[in-house]
Parts: C-alpha cells; structure tokens; sequence
C-alpha cells in the first residue's frame, strides 16, 4: 500500500472506542470501522499522489454518505490532494475543490480521470522508452537545487523531466509525472518519509552508496513501476465509474493556487467537507516546493504562495469565542498569540466564505485535531462551534475517532510528547437566519500578497 501521510501519519494506531455520545454531543467513533467497504486508504487513485496530512477516505466517505445525496453540490475550502473530490465522484456527487498549494491543479485530472484514451500499457512503454533517449532538459527555477540533488542523479532526471515537460499534455504525461514526483524526492537528499525537506546525514550516505551502485537501473525500475501502478489504478478507477453511472458522470471543479481566505465559491452548495490546515506549522508549500519546481512552478510563485498560507500572515480581525480567549489568556508568548490569531481569522475566514454559499439546512463537516499551542490544548472544534453557532448555526454533533500514538512531523520537540489523542469531525447544521455573511473581498491572491506582512518564507535554515 502506498505510503500516505494522514494528519496523524501511517504508523498512527486506532483504538476501538466503545460507542458513546456525550452530553455535549461528543460520539465516539471509528471511521475505519464506520465504512468497512473502504479497507485500502489509498484504493483506486487516492494514492496516485503523496501528499501531507491527508484525509483518510473513511472520513470523508461516512460525511457524504450521511450528510449529502446523489447529484448534491459540495465543496472543501483547504482541498489539498482532493480526496473529497474523488470520494465525491465515486458517490455521484458533485465537488467544488480550492487549496492554495498548486498541485491540486495538478493531482485532480489524474485522480479522476475520465478520458476516451484507451490506457494501453505498451503506449506507456513506448514512452517510458523514449524518456530514457530524452534530449531535452529542464532545470527547475530553483536556486539551491544543486543542495538537494548529487549531480549525476540531477543530470539524468532533468532530462527525464525535460521529456515530460515537453511531452503532449496527455495521461501518459501526466502518469509519468506522477511517478517522477516520487522518483525524484526517493533519489534526492531529502529524507523520503518526512514531508518537508530535511538533508540527513542518514539520506546522504544512502544517496552515496546507491551511486556506487547501480543506481540509475534503480531510478527507472522505480519510474517504470511507479507508472504502472498509476495506470492501472486509473484503469480500476475508470472501469469502477463506466460501471456505476451511465451518461450523467458528477462534475469536480477544482482551483489550486488561491487562497480562500479571498475566494467566492461560485455557486450554492449542499454540503461543506473539509479539514483545515494544522494549527502548528506544516508548511504544505514548503513542504511540497520540491514537487512544485520539478513541474515547472518558479521559485517566485512559491515564494507568493508560501506567504499566503495559513498560519503566517498577520490576522485582519481578531476572532473572540469563550473557548479561544480562554487560550489566549494562558498564552504567555506573544509570537505564539500571533500564530493563533492568524490559524484562527484566515481559517474561519476561509469557512466563512465557502459556507455562505451553503444552502439553507446543509451540513458543514469539519475535520479537525485538538493541537496544543505552548502546552496549551487548543479545542479546535469547540471553538469553531462556539464561532459559528453565535452566528446562528445548529450544533449538531461531533464525532470522536480517537488514535492511541502519533509521531510529530520531524523531530519537533514540544511539550505534548503524546500528542494528539483524538481527531474530530464537527457537524454544524445552516439555519435559513444565519448571520455569517459573504465578506466583501474578492478573489484577490494579489491583494492578499501585498497586505501580507513579513512572512516567515524560506527559513532556510536547510538552506532550502
Ligand atoms: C489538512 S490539509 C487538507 C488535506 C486534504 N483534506 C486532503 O485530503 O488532501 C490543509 C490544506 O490547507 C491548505 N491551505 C493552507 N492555507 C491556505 C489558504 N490560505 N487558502 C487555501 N488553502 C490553504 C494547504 O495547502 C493544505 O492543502
């Protein structure tokens, strides 16, 4: 199975809660065992693409399956990899999908493809063929690449890349891509299972040995293999939907690369699923810049991009709820009250703005962790109730998965050495009298930029 970073990653454990609901609404849960037909979290193309803090399907599929209908509407503000999208697909639902990060614009005509081309493994061959005799080259824009790569190794993927780059943009292009990905982070400095860049002395000396090896046989069995897979969980995913609809396929929209603190949904929708950005640092930009620059985005889009992200740009409005305040008053460092004004005004911001366009009486799903901010628990979804039921939305409920271990991104030290204990989905319900109304921005990513104060872009401290 695919390796797939979840918001508590791979080696995450469930316990199997017993089943309760609290006074204050808390069910406890285990989305695993809720949907048992899902047993592969990276089934059909879910793990065409790595991608940190995933969804896990389960989640997702149980919120559309209890809280949306055939040919509904729904859309995720913080899309990410899109996994609503295919999940919504798959139930004949319709998806309108926004994150910031660049590859969802990237990852989704993959993850759902639905294309007439007959998906011949012998037309892949034939093109993984000429990609080896490949003389075209391409260097990414990316001013410290020679850090990250041994210059035999950059040598040979800037011309693969230069044959995807100036392939037709076709599925096989898109296939072979999607392996490069993986093959050029497996064959970089960078650790392979943590999702920001991190040069270990650990990955160096494997990179070293592997050049003593044979090392570029590696690289293409890899690619040659890597793109299989692909293709044939396209081929599944394809054969799945022909068998499950007739001529009325769903519709995902998709846009990548805005930030939605600014974005206006363009139409009603029945049903908001989402999971919202961490409050401590993940960096999805940072994290991903690798992939970003071997597709061809400049060190400069990233830059801009990286700016906009949630938590690092200075809040506009300071968001009050009994819950938060009471953070805030036992937050003694001030960097660190920065950070949770900021996670907190773009992140309601960003529901706020996709939630209006909610039609009266549909549910908002939303998937969020109980961080901890200087030791601090941080109840993310007792807060955002508290937020949004002041604005005249019901609380319906929220489901309690509860996980026994989680190993933090990197060797972070914290004051939580367990971690997370527990991941929650909200359900707030839209009354026809809610207040939160559209806030008067438009869909202004450059706007945005140029209010954005002095962000925390490129701490190279990995001379990244
Ligand atoms: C928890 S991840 C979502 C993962 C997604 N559910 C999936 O299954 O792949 C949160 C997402 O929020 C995005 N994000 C961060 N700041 C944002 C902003 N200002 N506007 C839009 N998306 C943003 C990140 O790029 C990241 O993909």
């Amino acid at each position: 199975m695919e390796e797939q970073f979840t918001l508590f990653p791979t080696d995450t454990e469930l316990e199997t809660p017993t089943e309760q609901t609290t006074s204050e609404g808390v069910e406890s849960v285990s989305f695993r065992d809720l949907v048992p037909e899902i047993d592969d979290t990276g089934y059909l193309t879910h793990a065409v693409f790595a991608y940190p803090a995933k969804f896990i399907p389960q989640i997702v599929r149980y919120a559309i399956n209890t809280y949306t209908k055939e040919t509904d509407w729904i859309v995720d503000p913080f899309a990410g990899s899109g996994t609503v999208g295919v999940e919504a697909y798959l139930c004949k639902r319709n998806a309108v999908l926004f994150d910031l990060n660049l590859l969802l614009n990237h990852i989704m005509p993959l993850k759902i493809y639905s294309g007439k081309k007959p998906l011949n493994e012998a037309d892949l061959f034939r093109r993984l063929a000429t990609m080896q005799e490949s003389n075209h080259r391409f260097i990414p824009d990316w001013s410290n690449v020679d850090y990250w790569y041994a210059p035999e190794i950059l040598e040979v993927l800037s011309y693969y890349w230069g044959f995807v780059n100036n392939m037709d943009d076709d599925v096989f292009a898109s296939i072979i891509k999607a392996a490069l990905l993986k093959a050029s982070k497996r064959f970089s400095n960078t650790e392979d299972r943590t999702p920001k860049l991190a040069r270990s002395k650990r990955k160096l000396n494997a990179i070293a040995e592997l050049l003593k090896e044979n090392w570029r046989e590696q690289l293409d069995e890899m690619v040659h293999s890597l793109s299989l897979k692909t293709l044939r969980s396209l081929k599944d995913f394809v054969m799945y939907t022909q068998q499950h609809y007739n001529e009325n396929t769903p519709e995902i929209q998709w846009q990548g690369g805005v930030d939605s603190s600014y974005i206006t949904v363009p139409r009603e929708c029945d049903a908001l699923i989402t999971s919202p950005p961490y409050l401590q640092a993940q960096e999805y930009i940072r994290s991903t810049k690798m992939e970003l620059f071997w597709l061809g985005h400049t060190e400069e889009e990233v830059r801009e991009l990286s700016r906009l992200e949630i938590p690092y740009r200075k809040a506009d409005r300071i968001v009050q709820t009994e819950t938060l305040d009471k953070v805030r008053e036992m937050l003694t460092r001030d960097d660190l009250c920065k950070r949770l004004d900021s996670y907190f005004c773009h992140t309601v911001n960003a529901l706020e703005n996709a939630m209006v366009q909610l039609k009266p009486n549909a549910a908002a799903c939303i998937f969020v962790g109980n961080p901890r901010i200087d030791g601090i628990m941080v109840e993310l979804w007792r807060i955002l109730a508290e937020y949004f039921t002041e604005r005249g939305w019901t609380f319906e409920k929220v489901y309690e998965d509860r996980i026994k271990t989680r190993k933090l991104f990197g060797a972070r030290k914290n004051k939580n050495p367990d971690g997370m204990k527990s991941e929650f989905l909200l359900i707030l319900r839209k009354r026809a009298t809610c207040q939160t109304a559209a806030l008067p921005r438009g869909p202004v990513l450059q706007d945005a930029a140029a209010r954005a104060p002095d962000p925390k872009t490129f701490r190279d401290s990995d001379a990244s």
